[in-house]
């Protein structure tokens, strides 16, 4: 399937939930206010791949990323790391709740696809 449907409101806030798009694993995850002001805060000159929270989380409540580690292409797991986001156990890449890559060796940051919000919480990607 090119695009899939979301229901926002069957995530609850401070959950990642896993789900399938184009043969690859979709993380969307519903950011707690704690998550969304500390990714906020973090200064962008000092990450490997310099960009921003509101770059990344254009509705600062979700992230949507391409569960695919940028190192080697493992998944990595949700919840885990030292950065609270995403941790991929191959080669140990630290992901923070921005899916941006903070520690480990992958280069760049969790792939983000195409997505729009559409009316009544419902969230469109592809
Ligand atoms: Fe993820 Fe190597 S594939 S750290």
């Amino acid at each position: 399937l090119a695009k899939i449907e979301i229901k926002t409101d069957e995530i609850p806030e401070g959950k990642s939930v896993t789900f399938k798009w184009r043969g690859k694993p979709l993380f969307i995850r519903h950011r707690t206010e704690e998550e969304i002001a500390k990714e906020g805060a973090v200064d962008v000159g000092s990450l490997r791949d310099p960009q921003a929270d509101a770059e990344r989380c254009e509705n600062p409540k979700w992230l949507v990323v391409i569960g695919v580690c940028t190192h080697l292409g493992c998944v990595p797991i949700a919840d885990a790391g030292d950065y609270g986001g995403y941790y991929c156990p191959c080669h140990g890449s630290h992901y923070d709740t921005a899916g941006r890559i903070r520690k480990g060796p992958a280069p760049l940051n969790l792939e983000i696809p195409p997505y729009v919000f559409a009316e009544d919480g419902l969230l469109i990607v592809g």
